[in-house]
């Protein structure tokens, strides 16, 4: 409920305000509240993710179920920076991704020393996040906050009844 007022309203405004827009608007509300799911996709995942992949035999083929938008599906495009509690940290990733992840690490955890090869990748998802779809990408907006978006991978929502049990809504990798 609160993400749908915040949809349809923006971020606002003292209780008073707040209160008023929801008991005038509550029809509208409620119809975001039907028609829409709690969504997110966040990226700050990949940088927990990331060195375990990397340590896998390479190259690596992602295949998420719960994708999302996949924009967890790109661990590799992303830049990281990695702060060890002791001693200096380390940058990995491709200097000119437009996200970079900055990540603590606690106790005796090493910075990773390399990123996985993703030779494959494809998203599964129920309910896929169409990042060419403005209205889409809002609602994403409006329940995460900072969200950046990255190149897509492909993501596959299944059908029933199809050849192929699925059917791609994102762009090839
Ligand atoms: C909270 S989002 C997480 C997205 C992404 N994995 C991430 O970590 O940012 C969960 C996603 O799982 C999808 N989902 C839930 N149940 C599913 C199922 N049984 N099969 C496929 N996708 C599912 C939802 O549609 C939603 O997009």
């Amino acid at each position: 409920m609160l993400g749908a007022a915040r949809f349809l309203y923006g971020t606002c405004c003292s209780y008073q305000e707040f209160r008023r827009l929801l008991v005038d608007g509550w029809a509208d509300v409620r119809s975001v509240v039907l028609a829409r799911a709690t969504q997110t996709n966040e990226v700050g995942r990949c940088a927990a993710l990331m060195p375990l992949l990397a340590e896998l035999p390479q190259p690596v083929a992602l295949l998420e179920v719960g994708a999302s938008a996949g924009l967890c599906l790109l661990p590799d495009r992303y830049r990281y920076r990695y702060q060890p509690e002791r001693g200096p940290g380390r940058q990995l990733g491709p200097p000119q991704s437009p996200v970079t992840l900055t990540c603590e690490l606690r106790g005796d955890t090493e910075p990773p020393t390399g990123l996985p090869q993703v030779a494959w990748r494809a998203g599964l998802d129920l309910d896929p996040v169409d990042i060419t779809d403005p209205d889409a990408i809002r609602w994403l907006e409006t329940l995460v906050l900072l969200i950046r978006f990255a190149p897509p991978a492909p993501v596959f929502q299944e059908v029933e009844g199809s050849s192929t049990g699925r059917r791609l809504l994102g762009p090839s990798a």
